[in-house]
């Protein structure tokens, strides 16, 4: 069984981030072989700072490697590391349908709040392709949100195989079900996005532990002064979620612990729960951080891996296609 997953390396990660897929991540390495990447190219679609692309890329892999992403077990890699990423995004746009692209939810949405825009923002979703059927995996664990993108790989690689002959698997999404939905401590109605209004309802994984108390010890929480889960008590609802993903608990023994107490010993409670699970992956952070040689060979070692495997498929690929390998000298 083989996976593949992608996750940009802008805004700094956040506790959605964390139990919606990095934990998962570190989790499934027992049962598949895993390949993930940093795509930094999906980046690009939006203009970056190049010092700030640079510190969150490696920031990132510091933080994977942080929270468990084991890079002897895994392939973990940045996507401009591998060439053949782009280049099988260029064969797969030549076989993607222009409305197809121009229908995507996610590019209606992100273009709609542009005045101008560079073309990668709608080839977007082929390079997401690209990324995905090159490592021939059997399932990519995504957000909902990425459903549709998910839904266009799978005819993207369809339809190379009818007309080329068998050269892609054809993945499964898995969208997991049962993740904890971590919700904006200021705003409970949306989701902790990176790219919030307000700081102060986003808990990022690399907050020092008194600002993050602090977040907690602010977050709104609702009339009266029940710890219960109910749909009229959204911020407590998804504070209780919050300490049962962040402890393991299940939620109603954190109910019923808090029965009688009320919000701030609660609250106080959460946050060294939060504390806990952050500080040892902060410690591990800034020591892989302090050594950027480090890192980069990391990095390098994942991307030997995945260029490995990539390489193969895109010789396939073109093989089918009958682009003329280079002779060799
Ligand atoms: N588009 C994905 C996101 O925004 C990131 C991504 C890029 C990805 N390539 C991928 C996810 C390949 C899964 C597989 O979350």
């Amino acid at each position: 069984m083989r996976i593949l997953s992608g996750i940009q390396p802008t805004g700094d990660k956040h506790l959605g981030n964390y139990f919606g897929a990095i934990m998962r991540w570190a989790e499934q390495q027992d049962e598949a072989e895993c390949f993930y990447t940093i795509v930094d190219l999906h980046a690009l679609t939006f203009p970056q700072e190049p010092a700030e692309l640079r510190r969150s890329t490696l920031d990132l892999a510091a933080l994977l490697v942080a929270s468990g992403i084991d890079p002897d077990r895994s392939a973990l890699f940045v996507q401009s590391h591998v060439p053949e990423h782009p280049r099988l995004a260029w064969i797969l746009e030549c076989m993607t349908p222009y409305g197809d692209l121009r229908r995507m939810p996610q590019y209606r949405e992100k273009s709609e709040r542009q005045a101008s825009f560079g073309v990668g923002l709608l080839t977007y979703p082929v390079l997401q392709a690209a990324d995905i059927l090159l490592y021939q995996p059997d399932t990519v664990p995504v957000g909902e949100d990425q459903r549709q993108h998910l839904e266009l790989a799978r005819d993207v690689a369809q339809r190379f195989n009818n007309r080329y002959g068998e050269t892609f698997t054809v993945p499964v999404a898995t969208v997991p079900q049962t993740a904890a939905k971590v919700m904006d401590l200021q705003d409970p109605s949306s989701r902790m996005s990176t790219s919030a209004d307000s700081d102060a309802g986003v808990i990022r994984l690399l907050d020092p532990p008194d600002a993050l108390r602090k977040k907690i010890r602010s977050a709104v929480t609702d009339s009266g002064r029940e710890v219960v889960r109910s749909p009229d008590k959204a911020g407590v609802s998804n504070l209780i979620e919050l300490f049962s993903a962040a402890t393991g608990e299940p939620e109603s023994e954190i109910e019923s612990r808090y029965a009688d107490t009320g919000y701030g010993p609660f609250k106080a409670d959460l946050a060294e729960a939060v504390v806990e699970l952050v500080t040892p992956i902060q410690t591990r952070f800034a020591e892989l951080r302090a050594d950027e040689t480090e890192l980069g060979e990391i990095l390098a070692k994942g991307a030997m891996k995945a260029h490995a495997v990539a390489a193969q498929t895109l010789a396939r690929a073109h093989e089918n296609l009958g682009l003329v390998a280079p002779t060799q000298p």
